[in-house]
């Protein structure tokens, strides 16, 4: 027979974990606590983006790869530790995600004002917000409120993050296992209205994807060409192309470049090429407004996914509270 005080203590940690479950987020979860952090936020970003502007579409893509992987939850910031490798080296990140440093400066900001109260993970949301909506694209209100993990996965990145190569069916699927419609996933793609990419991810599509069995005809001519001088083969996989043809303006010309045949990644040009996309593709394309607006609903979405793991505000974003500093390989 069990003690009445371990039964009460069971119960009691069965509420709390409940409790601990799903954050209830909402747009005015600083409103007390720290109403300057949306300000504060967008001012750095600003800074950020004055002194390299693509620092914008890097941030932006936080969200994705954070949100993804066990939820919008900041793993995604942790540095490596002797004891846990963490999802900045995973595959779709290493050589890849960049601007930390401005998620740093943003967290230095607020913690300077607030200190311990805005996470690291809202940080997140509310950066890639703004660089949206400083880039030209559509502002809207973020729903905030969530904690820090206490822990990343490299193998769950590794797992989860899809690779250029995907095509549309795999998408649709990955993207559905989130609850994300076609529609959401179409329009989440056109993130790519920002940023860039590097040769290496687009040399299988440029020189390998034909011989694998799996031809890769849409293509415009002269952009293949383009690609094949810029990224030719034992050539500089490092180095960086426009993943649009106007790569620091948020607007629907990703989409444009898609029906042109001008898509960068073989992930992007296959949101034209099957049908159950098509239709997305060319509503973007021609009407910027319904792009924005599914692009804002998608970004909502993408930014309610939570783990319900246990959490806490970090101090530094790098870094859980309380380890020591000395063990963190930073990159
Ligand atoms: C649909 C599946 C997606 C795939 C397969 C994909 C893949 C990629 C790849 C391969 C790159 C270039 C990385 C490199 O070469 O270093 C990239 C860049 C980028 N991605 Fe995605 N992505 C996807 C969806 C998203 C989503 C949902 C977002 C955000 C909402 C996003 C935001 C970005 C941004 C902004 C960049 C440019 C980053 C920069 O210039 O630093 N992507 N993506
Ligand atoms: C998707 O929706 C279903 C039904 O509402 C829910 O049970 C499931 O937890 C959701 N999955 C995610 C990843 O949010
Ligand atoms: C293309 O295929 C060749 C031969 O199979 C291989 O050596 C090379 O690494 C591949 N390149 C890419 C970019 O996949
Ligand atoms: C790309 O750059 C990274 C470091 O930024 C380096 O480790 C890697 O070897 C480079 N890759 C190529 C193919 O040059």
């Amino acid at each position: 027979m069990a003690h009445p005080s371990a039964v009460s203590l069971l119960l009691f940690l069965a509420a709390a974990a409940a409790a601990s479950a799903l954050a209830d987020l909402h747009p005015e979860f600083y409103s007390e606590t720290c109403p300057d952090a949306e300000l504060i936020v967008r001012e750095v970003m600003w800074m950020a983006m004055i002194r390299e502007p693509r620092s914008a579409a890097s941030v932006m893509r936080f969200q994705f790869h954070d949100c993804f992987v066990n939820g919008c939850d900041g793993s995604l910031l942790l540095d490596d530790t002797p004891t846990m490798l963490g999802e900045k080296m995973a595959l779709s990140n290493i050589n890849s995600l960049r601007s930390f440093e401005v998620i740093d400066e943003i967290k230095t900001a607020v913690e300077a004002v607030c200190p311990r109260i805005v996470s690291c993970a809202d940080i997140v949301i509310m950066a890639a917000r703004d660089a949206v909506a400083l880039t030209g694209g559509p502002y809207w209100k973020v729903k905030l409120g969530r904690k820090d993990s206490l822990i990343a996965s490299q193998e769950d990145s590794n797992n989860i993050m899809p690779s250029p190569r995907s095509d549309a069916r795999y998408l649709i699927d990955l993207f559905g296992r989130f609850n994300l419609s076609t529609r959401d996933m179409v329009a989440l793609s056109g993130s790519h209205s920002i940023g860039q990419g590097r040769c290496f991810s687009v040399m299988f599509r440029l020189y390998n994807q034909s011989a694998s069995g799996q031809p890769d005809p849409e293509l415009d001519p002269d952009y293949r060409l383009k690609l094949d001088k810029m990224c030719p083969i034992g050539g500089d996989e490092n180095a960086t192309v426009d993943l649009d043809a106007t790569p620091l303006v948020f607007d629907n010309q990703y989409f444009k470049d898609l029906v042109a045949r001008r898509g960068f990644l073989n992930s992007d040009q296959t949101l034209y090429t099957w049908s159950e996309t098509r239709e997305y593709v060319r509503l973007f394309s021609e009407d910027q407004e319904e792009f924005f607006k599914a692009f804002v609903e998608g970004m909502i979405k993408m930014g309610d996914l939570q783990s319900g793991r246990p959490g806490d505000v970090r101090q530094n974003c790098r870094v859980v509270n309380g380890q020591p500093m000395e063990n963190l390989m930073e990159y």
